[in-house]
């Protein structure tokens, strides 16, 4: 690609756009001569996942069988038990098995279910209460006729708790969704009809939710609601699907609609009606899932995350097309802020959590060098609740991969509240975050189902570049032929990142003879800095493995004292061709550590050979210029994490107490 000449445009393999038109029903019978043309690749991530199925009346397995595929799919959600609930002629009957979805489908294949004409599944990432069977979804209402699952936190669950109990109903799970199971069978008993109990208890909730449930005496009917939590509706011909993100039916159906916030739908087999907190008929908006479902599986690596790893010349590439219009100026994907109060920022904040946050430290480096605006970096949860200084004049950017971190999405409110402009880079269009933004620059990295993130912290911190260069060309703090000539420099980035998923094979040699290690350090210092944090998060997560980032420079204030004979330290060293004799510092850094007995891993340059009598072993990347060089120099230290964690014959896709995206404060 030659990014000096305009671009193409968006990228055909994670496309987005939307209709503006909506569908002119409130109601879908036969849905698909209703479909508006719409492309959107959507894939909302929360805790918790989440799956619907509405069939004819007629009772048969499908059911069953589309809610324990969805389920698989939407197992990265969060793992600790699965459980699925069937409108049968038998009434209500439901399953659930603590621990991964096999515990489940285990025990179906022993004692299966009968056949059914709707289904309802989850697979549950715990908040309230332990991974049991008790706590697993679905939550039965006392009389057995009801089923609901959930997703999300009910903060005001202990006076519901207290309400319900004190009616004579013994709970039988530590859940906070349980209460809502007995609140909700209680309405429809008094009202006589699903939906408008769903949309009263709904309004007594306070807190996250998504909820599905199931009657028995509707049998072709599933209602759900949903408040800060996703559901999306799957269009189908004689059958709808619903399911927290469209992974759960897109091998079903690409035909999707979007619920919006506090809003309650119905569904059967061939009708969907959505209404908002006031019972007032919503029209939802249509859209057409355009990835592939290939995308979301593991195209013959051995786990997501190698996968993932590999997308990253894509993803890098793909979040670089079709951000300049024919004159060449850079632009943002969508934008509700005024040119001119761009002009007039004079401080960025960057809020973000994980992996994302380090992206910021990078964009930091970046665009204090190119737009001289002072840049912060603050994790999420922690600018929340420090009464942070924010006004007009404050571009507060929120990086998230999912667009749904609770932490996120409430710094992101905060810092509105208090007059900010929110731009948000996120790889989930149409989540909550770039929802309520006021301009958003999406990245194409396409669906990261590994809990780990890789290529979205490559196209995030991609993006932070352009984001850099469109403020840096709105502020005139560069002249176009400087902007393109960087973006033709980003435009050889997958090409160098290729370059190094080549030496996969000699990084999997190393982190094979290491994995019986305990304790793993990295050095970097400028944008080195959240590299090494990046590897050593890496490292934690899917190894399990003792490791922590410093900046090079800070080693001899205390972190020395760690060195002993046999420490693994792994360096990454600047390019021996940048400014301010930085190299020279973190050679110096290694020779330290080396000659107290560290073994010395060191990622650098090719070319560089003065980092060669100090290292045991080296990961060589492609010349870069500095500040682009994260691009490059966290591959190896991905490759080795993860090859590490398959070495020590750990699930590297699903790692322990974690889930992809944490949608609870
Ligand atoms: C680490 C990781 C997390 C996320 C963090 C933010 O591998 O994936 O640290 O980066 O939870 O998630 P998003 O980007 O979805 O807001």
């Amino acid at each position: 690609m030659d990014a000096a000449t305009a671009p193409p445009p968006s990228p055909a393999r994670w496309r987005v756009g939307l209709e503006q038109s909506p569908v002119s029903s409130v109601t879908f019978r036969h849905a698909r001569e209703h479909r508006v043309k719409a492309c959107r690749g959507i894939i909302l991530k929360g805790m918790c996942g989440i799956v619907g199925y509405v069939g004819p009346l007629t009772p048969s397995d499908r059911p069953l069988s589309v809610a324990l595929e969805g389920l698989a799919r939407l197992e990265y959600r969060g793992y600790d038990s699965a459980g699925v609930a069937l409108a049968t002629p038998d009434g209500v009957q439901m399953r659930k098995k603590a621990g991964k979805l096999k515990n489940l489908r285990d025990s179906l294949e022993t004692d299966p279910l009968p056949a059914a004409t709707a289904a309802i599944g989850h697979t549950r990432w715990a908040t309230h209460g332990a991974p049991s069977d008790e706590n697993a979804h679905p939550h039965l209402s006392a009389d057995g006729k009801l089923a609901l699952i959930h997703n999300g936190i009910i903060e005001n669950f202990a006076a519901l708790r207290a309400e319900v109990e004190s009616s004579g109903v013994r709970l039988r799970s530590e859940t906070d969704s349980e209460v809502v199971a007995h609140l909700l069978a209680r309405a429809f008993d008094a009202i006589g009809d699903l939906t408008e109990a769903m949309r009263t208890v709904s309004a007594r909730l306070q807190g996250a939710y998504t909820l599905l449930a199931i009657h028995e005496d509707v049998p072709g009917v599933i209602v759900g609601a949903r408040r800060n939590s996703p559901l999306v509706i799957g269009l189908g011909e004689g059958e709808n699907f619903l399911g927290s993100d469209v992974a759960a039916f897109i091998s079903h159906t690409r035909t999707a609609l979007e619920m919006g916030q506090d809003q309650i739908v119905t569904v059967s087999a061939d009708e969907v009606r959505v209404i908002d907190a006031d019972g007032a008929p919503v029209t939802p908006r249509e859209y057409t899932v355009d990835w592939d479902a290939s995308a979301a599986v593991k195209g013959g690596f051995d786990t997501f995350m190698a996968k993932e790893i590999h997308d990253q010349p894509a993803a890098v590439g793909d979040t670089l097309l079709g951000r300049a219009d024919e004159t060449g100026r850079l632009r943002l994907d969508e934008a509700r802020i005024d040119e001119s109060v761009l002009r007039s920022v004079d401080t960025i904040i960057v809020i973000a959590c994980g992996t994302a946050a380090y992206a910021g430290h990078v964009a930091k480096y970046a665009i204090e060098h190119w737009c001289r605006i002072p840049v912060e970096v603050e994790l999420a949860h922690e600018f929340r609740y420090r009464d942070p200084i924010v006004n007009e004049k404050t571009l507060v950017v929120a990086i998230s991969q999912s667009g749904e971190t609770m932490d996120t999405l409430m710094a992101v409110r905060h810092a509105r509240e208090q007059g900010a402009q929110v731009l948000a880079i996120c790889n989930t269009y149409g989540a909550t975050i770039p929802r309520e933004a006021d301009a958003v620059l999406y990245t194409h990295a396409g669906p990261e189902v590994a809990v780990a993130s890789t290529k979205a912290f490559l196209a995030q911190i991609t993006a932070c570049y352009l984001l850099g260069l469109y403020l840096a060309q709105l502020r005139g703090n560069m002249f176009i032929d400087e902007t393109q000539a960087l973006l033709a420099e980003l435009a050889e980035m997958p090409s160098k990142i290729q370059e190094v998923l080549d030496t996969e094979g000699h990084i999997t040699d190393v982190a094979r003879d290491l994995s019986g290690v305990d304790s793993v350090l990295f050095l970097g210092r400028h944008v080195g800095f959240p590299v090494a944090l990046e590897g050593a998060l890496k490292l934690k997560e899917i190894a399990y493995i003792h490791a922590e980032g410093f900046a090079a420079g800070e080693l001899k204030h205390g972190p020395i004292a760690l060195i002993d004979q046999g420490q693994v330290v792994i360096i990454v060293v600047p390019s021996p061709r940048g400014r301010d004799q930085l190299h020279a510092k973190v050679v110096s850094n290694i020779q330290e550590v080396r000659a107290r007995g560290a073994r010395t891993i060191v990622v650098a340059e090719e070319g560089d050979d003065n980092v060669e009598p100090y290292a045991d072993v080296i990961f060589r990347v492609p010349q870069t210029s500095t500040l682009l060089a994260p691009l490059v120099s966290v591959v190896p230290l991905q490759i080795f994490a993860c090859q590490l964690a398959s070495a020590k014959g750990l699930d590297v896709d699903q790692p322990r107490n974690l889930a992809k995206s944490v949608t609870v404060e």
